[in-house]
């Protein structure tokens, strides 16, 4: 986790662990983090088949009880895992997957119009037939 607050170049540095494109979504929010997954499971040293899983419901837990507070998460999948792993020393075991941004939507002024007006879009969704299904893959389920 990297805050503003640790200085510029601290904060450049992570920034630089972004890919080009995503670096504006983090340039001015508080918090930057690097969410990682630990390959095998503490206890027996077996690999943890749900690694990522775990990762994204971490994540998704953190985005929610954010928004609670009135803070915004901004989730990243562009990153440069190695170059996370080189700075942070991540040590063998643990693979940097995804960014975090932490921070306040209304704060969104200054940012690219195109950004903007993607984060103020009103989200369409799949639908519910397309994401369900019974019997067979491919097969809606009734409701
Ligand atoms: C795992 C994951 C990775 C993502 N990677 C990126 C990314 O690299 N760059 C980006 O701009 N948005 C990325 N997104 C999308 C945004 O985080 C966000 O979900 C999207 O802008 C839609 O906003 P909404 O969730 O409010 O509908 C990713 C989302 C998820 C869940």
């Amino acid at each position: 986790m990297v805050r503003k607050a640790d200085g510029k170049k601290d904060h450049d540095t992570a920034l630089s662990c972004l890919l080009e494109a995503n670096q504006v979504w983090a340039a001015n929010a508080p918090v930057l983090v690097f969410a990682c997954t630990v390959e095998a499971l503490s206890k027996s040293g077996e690999p943890n088949k749900a690694a990522e899983h775990d990762l994204g419901i971490a994540a998704a837990n953190l985005t929610f009880e954010a928004q609670m507070r009135g803070i915004s998460v901004h989730q990243m999948i562009g990153i440069l895992p190695e170059k996370v792993r080189d700075i942070y020393q991540v040590p063998d075991g643990v693979q940097p997957l995804t960014a975090l941004v932490i921070g306040y939507a209304e704060k969104l002024a200054g940012f690219p119009a195109h950004l903007q007006e993607r984060d103020a879009s009103p989200r369409q969704r799949r639908e519910l037939e397309e994401t369900l299904f019974s019997g067979t893959w491919g097969e809606p389920a009734s409701f």
